[in-house]
């Protein structure tokens, strides 16, 4: 088992990478009462760790079926009364075995039970073990936009098991990969032609390549966390991709591009956007668009371009006037920018439509 942690003030929130359930087990055995939140898929298809977990003194364990739209307050007030009701209490440990849906839903819950529980995030997506379950985000979705109630609170501990991959889907694998693109261009050499080299071994889910790509992700965040634990300032960097990749989610209602491939789709428009306004060699813009042509899928779902500009015009408004960039400047580093033009970004999403990332209305 490999221990990784990450800083939160004076304390640490360690991260077990294994690939077996013994570390969570014995957490779950010594924790008193634990209150479980399982995704329902992970359920069915891990029946037997349920049935462990069940058996233990005390267990509390609720299923919750993970969908975006699921990912908000009523869910959140159900798994809040099953809890009540079954007598969880102010010490009670809450264990999220999911997602980041699960995760950041369940998380949610730990911050506002009896005004905060501790919890500890068993993540089962790709994308959550790189991404989500790491940095202390929680919370849920409303109407008026995604991610908009919620909370920073820290896991206790972090517990992944790497052998929940062999039944992911290969669309939600490829989400998490998004993100590791993402991890790449920021972070840099070597770690960027370790990615464009193996993305065949990532997608054929080969055991060792992931690990490494999922140690090296982890790192990659944690160093932004730590120095920003409430996305004050250089946090953002993360935000790479997510500029134009919401307004692409977000123009198309959610249900169209998961957000992984949004985020690639994103990565390879604000990389379009940053060698026209020459921030970035047009060498550095086709070593990313090789890297992502290799992981994301071609589609042919339709996305309406004034729907894109309006989005973005939504964040500017948020933002005080500013829609903020972050751009790509090279391999391994990013500038932020507020004076991208909306004719760079017509071109930019021209470019992705005639790549066949998507197309265009
Ligand atoms: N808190 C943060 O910092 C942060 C960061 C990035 C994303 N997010 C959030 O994360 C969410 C997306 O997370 P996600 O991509 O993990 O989605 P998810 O939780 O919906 O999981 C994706 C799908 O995979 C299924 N699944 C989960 N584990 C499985 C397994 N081992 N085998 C088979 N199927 C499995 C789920 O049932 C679901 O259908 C979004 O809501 C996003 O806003 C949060």
């Amino acid at each position: 088992m490999k221990t990784l942690s990450y800083r939160v003030n004076s304390s640490r929130v360690p991260i077990h990478i294994d690939d077996s359930d013994s570390a969570l087990l014995s957490l779950l055995r010594s924790a008193g009462k634990p209150a479980v939140v399982v995704d329902s898929r992970v359920a069915d298809l891990y029946k037997g760790l349920i049935k462990d977990i069940g058996n233990i003194d005390g267990a509390v364990v609720a299923t919750f079926s993970a969908a975006e739209e699921n990912k908000d307050i009523e869910h959140a007030e159900e798994l809040l009364t099953y809890f009540l009701e079954r007598d969880i209490r102010r010490d009670s440990v809450l264990y999220a075995i999911g997602g980041g849906i699960t995760g950041d839903l369940s998380g949610f819950v730990a911050a506002i039970f009896q005004r905060g529980i501790q919890y500890v995030h068993v993540p089962t997506t790709l994308l959550a073990m790189v991404d989500s379950s790491v940095g202390g985000k929680v919370g849920v979705n409303h109407d008026l936009g995604k991610n908009m109630i919620g909370a920073f609170h820290q896991p206790i501990s972090i517990v992944m098991n790497t052998n929940f991959l062999e039944t992911l889907p290969k669309a939600e694998l490829i989400c998490g990969l998004g993100e590791i693109a993402k991890y790449a261009v920021l972070r840099g050499e070597p770690f960027f032609e370790f990615i464009d080299k193996n993305t065949a071994r990532l997608l054929n889910k080969e055991k060792k390549t992931l690990e490494k790509t999922i140690r090296i992700s982890v790192d990659t965040k944690k160093r932004y966390v730590e120095k920003d634990l409430r996305e004050a300032g250089i946090r953002a960097h993360l935000n790479l991709g997510h500029t134009i990749g919401h307004a692409i989610e977000s123009a198309t209602g959610y249900g169209t591009f998961k957000h992984g491939e949004a985020v690639l789709i994103g990565l390879v428009a604000e990389s379009h956007i940053a060698m026209h306004m020459k921030l970035l060699r047009p060498s550095s813009f086709e070593r990313i668009l090789k890297m992502v042509r290799q992981i994301a899928r071609q589609s042919a779902a339709g996305v309406d371009m004034e729907q894109v500009l309006n989005r973005l015009t939504f964040d500017k408004k948020m933002k005080a006037g500013k829609v903020r960039f972050v751009l790509p400047a090279g391999i391994g580093r990013v500038v932020m920018r507020d004076d991208v033009s909306t004719k760079n970004v017509v071109g930019a999403m021209k470019f992705v439509a005639a790549d066949g990332l998507l197309s265009l209305k």
